[in-house]
C-alpha cells in the first residue's frame, strides 16, 4: 500500500470545522452591540445567560428528541474547562485534608485542579471502558474522601449508573456513621453529549433509572469548549448541577465570590459574600459562538457515531477488541476516537511498548492521528512528572500541609493501577472526524487492514 501524498483524514477539531455563517453572525452581533461583557454593556444581549439556559435544556434532552422547554439543571458558563473544575471543587468545599478519587487516564487539569485546591488526588483503576471502574472505588474510600471524579475519556462513558449505585451505598453507610456524603464531580470535558444509563444523584436518587447525558449523574458535571472538544468557542467551560444550593455557590465563586440572593441585587456581582471569587466569567463573544455551536452538536455527534461504528466493526472483524462501551445503545459514547486493543502478543513489558509504538508509527504516515496510549502525553498519570514527583503549589502545599500528612501512603508511579497500566501498553486509537465521506471511511478501513496484516499480526 502506498503512503498517500495527502493525509487521509482531515485535521479534526469537531466544533471548529463546523464554523460557518451562524458563528460569524453571532460574533458580529456582539461586536456591533459593543457589548462583550456578560452582565452589562451598551446593548447587552445576555448571550452567556441564554447559553446557560439552552445548555441545561440540551443536557436534559433524550436521544433523538428535541430539547425540552424547561430543565431541572442549573448551568454556569466559565472561561475554560480547567476553571470549571477549580470552581466546582471550591463549591464542593474541597480543601486541605481532603482526598479526591480520580481515574489515572484523564487530562492533567483533572489532577491540577485537585492540587490547586490543596487536596490529595487518589488514583482509581480503570475497567475495559478505560474509565473509572465502579468496583475499584469502595476500597479507596476513607473518612477523608470528599469527591469522586470520573473522567469519561475521548468520548467514551464510564459505567456511570454503576458508579452512582456504589456512591449511594457508600453514602448510606456514611450517614449512619455521621460522616458527610461523598460527592461526584464528572469531568466531561471530552464527552459532551454522550449518554449513559443509570439513576442520577449521589445522596438520594434525583430521578428514575433511565438514559441521561453524561455530566448529569453526579452532583456537578463540567465541560470544556476548547478547540479539541465536540463544540468550541476557542476557550470556555460549562458547569451543570441539579442542586440549587451548589448552583448558588458556583455562580458566586465563578465571579467575585458574592451570591445573588435577591431578584434585584444592588451590585452586578451580587450582594451576599460567601467565599473568594475565581474571576472565571465567560465573555459574550464566547457565549454567542457557543450558542451557535450547541445547535449543531447533535449533528456532529451523529456523524462521529456513524463513522465510529464502521471502524469499530472493522477492528472487531480483524480480531482485535474495541474499547468497551458502557452503554452501546441509547446511543452511548460520542464516537470521537476509535480505540482498540492489540491481539495477544508479547508478554514482556518492553516488547509490548515497542509493538505499540511500531503500530502507531505505521498508522501515522496515512494521517490517521494515531495514539499509542502509553505515550499519550499528560493524559496518563505516570507521564505527569509534577504528579509523580509531588510538585507543590506555592510554599509546599498540598504535600507539606500538616492536614495532608497522610499523603505519604499514596504514590503515582507507573505500576499503581494494574488494569489501566496493562490497557495503556496494549491499546491504540485513531481519531474519528465528524465529516467523513463514505470513501474516506473506506480508505481508513483499508489502512487499518494493511497495518494489521503488515505490522500487528
Ligand atoms: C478531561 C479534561 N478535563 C479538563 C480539561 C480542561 O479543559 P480546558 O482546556 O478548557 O481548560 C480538558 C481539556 O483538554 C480535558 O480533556
Amino acid at each position: 500500500m502506498d503512503i498517500p501524498k495527502q493525509p487521509l483524514l482531515p485535521d479534526e477539531f469537531p466544533g471548529a470545522v463546523w464554523y460557518g455563517d451562524e458563528e460569524i453572525e453571532a460574533a458580529l452581533r456582539i461586536i456591533k452591540n459593543q457589548s462583550p461583557f456578560r452582565y452589562y454593556g451598551p446593548h447587552c444581549n445576555f448571550e452567556v445567560a441564554q447559553l446557560e439556559s439552552e445548555f441545561g435544556r440540551f443536557l436534559s434532552s433524550k436521544p433523538g428528541a428535541n430539547w425540552p422547554e424547561q430543565s431541572a439543571l442549573h448551568v454556569t458558563a466559565v472561561n475554560s474547562g480547567t476553571g470549571a473544575l477549580e470552581v466546582a471543587l471550591d463549591a464542593l468545599g474541597v480543601g486541605c485534608g481532603d482526598e479526591v478519587l480520580v481515574q489515572g487516564f484523564m487530562w492533567i487539569s483533572s489532577i491540577s485542579a485537585i492540587i490547586r485546591s490543596r487536596a490529595i488526588p487518589v488514583l482509581v483503576d480503570s475497567d475495559d471502558t478505560l474509565n473509572m471502574a465502579p468496583e475499584a472505588i469502595r476500597a479507596l474510600i476513607t473518612p477523608r474522601t470528599k469527591v469522586i471524579m470520573p473522567v469519561p475519556m475521548l468520548g467514551g462513558c464510564a459505567r456511570m449508573g454503576a458508579i452512582m449505585d456504589v456512591v449511594r451505598d457508600i453514602n448510606k453507610e456514611r450517614r449512619e456513621q455521621g460522616l458527610p456524603p461523598v460527592r461526584v464531580l464528572e469531568d466531561c470535558a471530552q464527552a459532551l453529549g454522550a449518554h449513559a444509563y443509570g439513576a442520577p444523584g449521589a445522596v438520594v436518587p434525583a430521578g428514575a433509572a433511565d438514559v441521561y447525558r453524561v455530566g448529569t449523574f453526579g452532583d456537578i458535571g463540567i465541560f470544556s469548549l476548547q478547540i479539541n472538544k465536540n463544540i468550541s468557542a476557542g476557550e470556555g467551560g460549562m458547569i451543570a448541577t441539579r442542586d440549587p444550593e451548589l448552583h448558588r455557590r458556583i455562580e458566586a465563586l465563578h465571579n467575585a465570590g458574592y451570591a445573588k440572593d435577591s431578584a434585584t441585587p444592588t451590585n452586578w456581582y451580587g450582594d451576599t459574600p460567601l467565599g473568594w471569587g475565581h474571576g472565571r466569567r465567560m465573555s459574550e463573544l464566547q457565549g454567542a459562538v457557543a450558542r451557535a455551536q450547541l445547535r449543531k452538536l447533535d449533528a456532529i455527534l451523529a456523524n462521529m457515531r456513524k463513522s465510529h461504528q464502521r471502524f469499530e466493526e472493522h477492528v472487531r472483524r480483524l480480531g482485535m477488541t474495541p474499547r468497551a462501551r458502557a452503554d452501546a445503545d441509547n446511543p452511548g459514547d460520542t464516537g470521537y476516537y476509535c480505540l482498540f486493543r492489540l491481539p495477544p502478543g508479547p508478554t514482556d513489558d518492553a516488547e509490548k511498548i515497542a509493538r505499540g509504538r511500531a503500530v502507531a508509527n505505521a498508522l501515522a504516515p496515512f494521517g490517521l492521528h494515531p495514539w499509542f496510549l502509553h505515550d499519550f502525553e499528560v493524559h496518563v498519570y505516570y507521564n505527569i512528572k509534577p504528579l509523580m514527583e509531588k510538585w507543590p503549589v506555592n510554599n509546599g502545599c498540598p504535600w507539606k500541609c500538616p492536614h495532608n500528612a497522610f499523603h505519604t501512603v499514596y504514590g503515582y508511579e507507573r505500576g499503581t493501577l494494574q488494569h489501566l497500566d496493562e490497557a495503556l501498553v496494549t491499546t491504540l486509537g485513531i481519531n474519528v472526524p465528524s465529516r467523513l465521506t463514505r470513501e474516506q471511511e473506506d480508505a481508513i478501513i483499508a489502512v487499518l487492514e494493511y497495518v494489521y496484516k503488515t505490522v500487528i499480526r
